[in-house]
């Protein structure tokens, strides 16, 4: 399995840096540099802005739509009295699914997504209406695929018997690695899904002192910070195709990238498993 890196856009916006037009255009660039083409958006993504500002950026790169490959979510609706939002809870009407991916198409200045994912599974998701969104959105080629993101492998069964997922993007770290214990990676494999993990990093600010140890003598093994060695370990996971990167400084960018290039070898991988467990494996 070819692994990867997606530039992941959640911070880029009023979540996190603040970026202007020019500097989304600036770290597109990076990434794009790097290898790196595929980027993770979501349409709440900076209270609903990102995708307009990463839009904006592409556009004024003027690069080709076939260089880039853009990944969208959907269904999560935060408190908004614009959106008419009292609470935040998620909505995959099929009307709402349709109308969403339509806006991230406009605020994109794009004529498809490449993938659409479901944000997090609800207790209210009708499969039928999800099925009929998916199929309008496919066959008018607004969408090249569908996916699914924070669904357990049963949620993803069941709304499978009625639409076609190809992917799921979950949290995966050193510091939440329960899907590498607990089946469900492979369950995700036998159902043919590309795997994408999420926050690789952010957890480790608060890593235990063996954790950071280990990672410590890594890094300087293979002369990377450690959070390039963090990304690493979890690509090396044979289940795992790639991981959604969040940093938004270019320095930061160059490194991480470096991840893809070293090779955890067996026995540093189960140190790294039991610094972070706490405790020996079995
Ligand atoms: N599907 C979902 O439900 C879901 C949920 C959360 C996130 N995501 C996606 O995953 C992406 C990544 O999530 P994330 O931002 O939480 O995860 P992350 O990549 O694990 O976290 C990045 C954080 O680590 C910091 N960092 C510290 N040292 C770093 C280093 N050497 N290299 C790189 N970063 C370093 C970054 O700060 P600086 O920015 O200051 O470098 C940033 O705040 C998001 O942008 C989003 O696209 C998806």
């Amino acid at each position: 399995m070819e692994k990867k890196l997606i530039a992941g856009t959640m911070r880029w916006g009023s979540w996190g840096a603040q970026m202007s037009t020019q500097q989304y255009a600036d770290t597109i660039t990076q990434w794009l540099e790097c290898g790196v083409n595929d980027f993770d958006l979501a349409n709440l993504y900076g209270d609903y802005s990102c995708e307009k500002e990463f839009g904006k950026a592409l556009k004024q790169l003027d690069i080709p739509r076939a260089s880039v490959s853009l990944i969208s979510k959907m269904g999560i609706e935060n408190p908004s009295e614009e959106r008419g939002n009292s609470v935040k809870h998620y909505n995959y009407s099929k009307e709402h699914i349709v109308n969403c991916a339509e806006q991230s198409l406009r605020d994109l200045q794009t004529e498809y997504l490449d993938v659409l994912l479901l944000h997090r599974p609800s207790p209210l998701l009708e499969v039928n209406e999800v099925a009929e969104a998916v199929s309008d959105l496919i066959s008018s080629g607004k969408i090249r695929s569908f996916g699914v993101s924070n669904f357990l492998p049963e949620q993803i069964d069941w709304l499978g018997k009625y639409v076609r997922i190809e992917h799921n993007q979950i949290s995966f770290s050193l510091n939440d690695y329960s899907s590498m214990e607990n089946g469900h990676l492979e369950a995700c494999a036998s159902r043919a899904l590309n795997v994408s993990a999420y926050s690789p990093i952010l957890n480790l600010v608060n890593a235990s002192q063996e954790l950071n140890e280990t990672l410590d003598v890594l890094s300087r093994k293979f002369e990377v910070a450690k959070a390039t060695v963090s990304v690493a370990w979890i690509l090396k996971h044979p289940l795992v195709a790639s991981c959604v990167i969040g940093t938004s400084r270019i320095d930061r960018i160059l490194e991480v990238r470096r991840s893809l290039d070293i090779d955890i070898e067996p026995q540093d991988y189960f140190k790294l498993w039991e610094a972070a467990r706490g405790t020996r494996v079995p």
